[in-house]
């Protein structure tokens, strides 16, 4: 079968679009004929092994694909069947899903809706699914859209995007920090923002405890500074959830916001959410998403590009979600 094969080439991961025998895929219990799959920030780092995830070679990098069933040894799933699948170390440390042929479990995969497509599904993947579940923690934790203003970092990425197109669904009033406010302020109000702010506010450390109380609650997938500072503008009782750290996983922050604010910060790992809980949170996504906003942050791109994607990826110019056809 074709994939994306990451070799190890003079101590360096090196991905390519190439051939590997099929014999190689993972055992599991269910073979999927992979349609699309989406590249993600993970998959990016994953491709030349910027966290040093990759336990052996060659591998094949795809945390999130959408297909039908080639065969089933569980009772759940028959031939034919349209399928989702993301999470669960799948694209880390077992053989993912930018390939033709991909092996999944039982337990992990979703069926998809009738009414949503492969494309649509893929737009959606691990940061849609990751999305629904902060906002679902958010309002498990008592925020509603009269407590005030929620911020989105991260804006023009895929859990920002998707965050935002969450929340401004919901009726919350959604401020998006990017750091392409120039040229993409128009796009962000266009998915849900009622409000785009440059990241530079949240750039640099700064001594105080505590900031102004500018949000009700946060989504956060920068980690790093930006988290620290959102930290300290949350208003009394606010909630933050922190799901991702492109800019780096220190957080410096005092406890301040917490004992003096009340507020609560809640990490996501969408990785290992169980299978009750992960089937009511996409259909919650597939009901909540407005596909036709989604489709205008969706680039469909060929598997043969995937390498050239993920190198501009890791150095920021990505926008949106690239879904890739296999
Ligand atoms: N916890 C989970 O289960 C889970 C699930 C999915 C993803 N994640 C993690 O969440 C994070 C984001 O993933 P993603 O797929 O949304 O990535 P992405 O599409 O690459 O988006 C990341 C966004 O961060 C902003 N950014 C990039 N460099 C920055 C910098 N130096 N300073 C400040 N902001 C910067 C950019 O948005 P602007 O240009 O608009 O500022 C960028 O679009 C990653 O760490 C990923 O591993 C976690």
């Amino acid at each position: 079968m074709e994939a994306i094969v990451i070799e190890k080439e003079q101590d360096k991961a090196v991905p390519r679009f190439k051939s590997i025998d099929e014999l190689t895929l993972p055992k599991g219990d269910v073979l999927v004929k992979v349609n699309y799959s989406a590249l993600n920030y993970s998959d990016a780092t994953t491709m030349f092994n910027v966290w040093d995830t990759i336990d052996c070679y060659p591998h094949i990098p795809g945390i999130d694909f959408v297909g039908e069933v080639i065969s089933s040894s569980s009772e759940s799933f028959t031939k034919g069947e349209r399928v989702l699948h993301t999470s669960y170390g799948v694209g880390y440390n077992r053989f993912g899903g930018l390939a033709q042929k991909a092996v999944s479990n039982d337990d992990w995969l979703i069926k998809v809706p009738d009414d949503v497509s492969d494309i649509q599904a893929m737009g959606l993947g691990t940061v849609g699914f990751t999305a629904m579940l902060a906002i679902n923690e958010l309002e498990a934790n008592g925020l509603i859209q009269d407590d005030g203003k929620v911020l989105v970092t991260g804006a023009t990425g895929g859990v920002g995007s998707l965050s935002i197109q969450l929340l401004s669904r919901l009726g919350y009033n959604v401020v998006a920090s990017t750091g392409k406010l120039d040229s993409y302020a128009q796009y962000l109000k266009s998915i849900g923002a009622s409000e785009v702010i440059d990241r530079i506010i949240f750039k640099e450390k700064t001594q105080e405890i505590l900031e102004d109380e500018n949000y009700a609650g946060f989504i956060d997938s920068v980690g790093g500074i930006t988290l620290s500072r959102a930290i300290k503008q949350l208003q009394y009782e606010g909630i933050g959830i922190t799901t991702g750290f492109v800019t780096g996983n220190d957080l410096d922050v005092s406890l301040a916001p917490f004992v003096q604010r009340g507020i609560k910060l809640i990490g996501i790992n969408s990785v290992y959410t169980v299978k009750e809980k992960r089937e009511s949170t996409w259909y919650r996504l597939f009901k909540l998403i407005n596909f036709d906003i989604l489709e205008k942050s969706i680039r469909v791109e060929p598997i043969e590009k995937v390498p050239e994607l993920a190198r501009n990826m890791l150095d920021g110019h990505s926008v949106g979600r690239i879904v890739v056809r296999i």
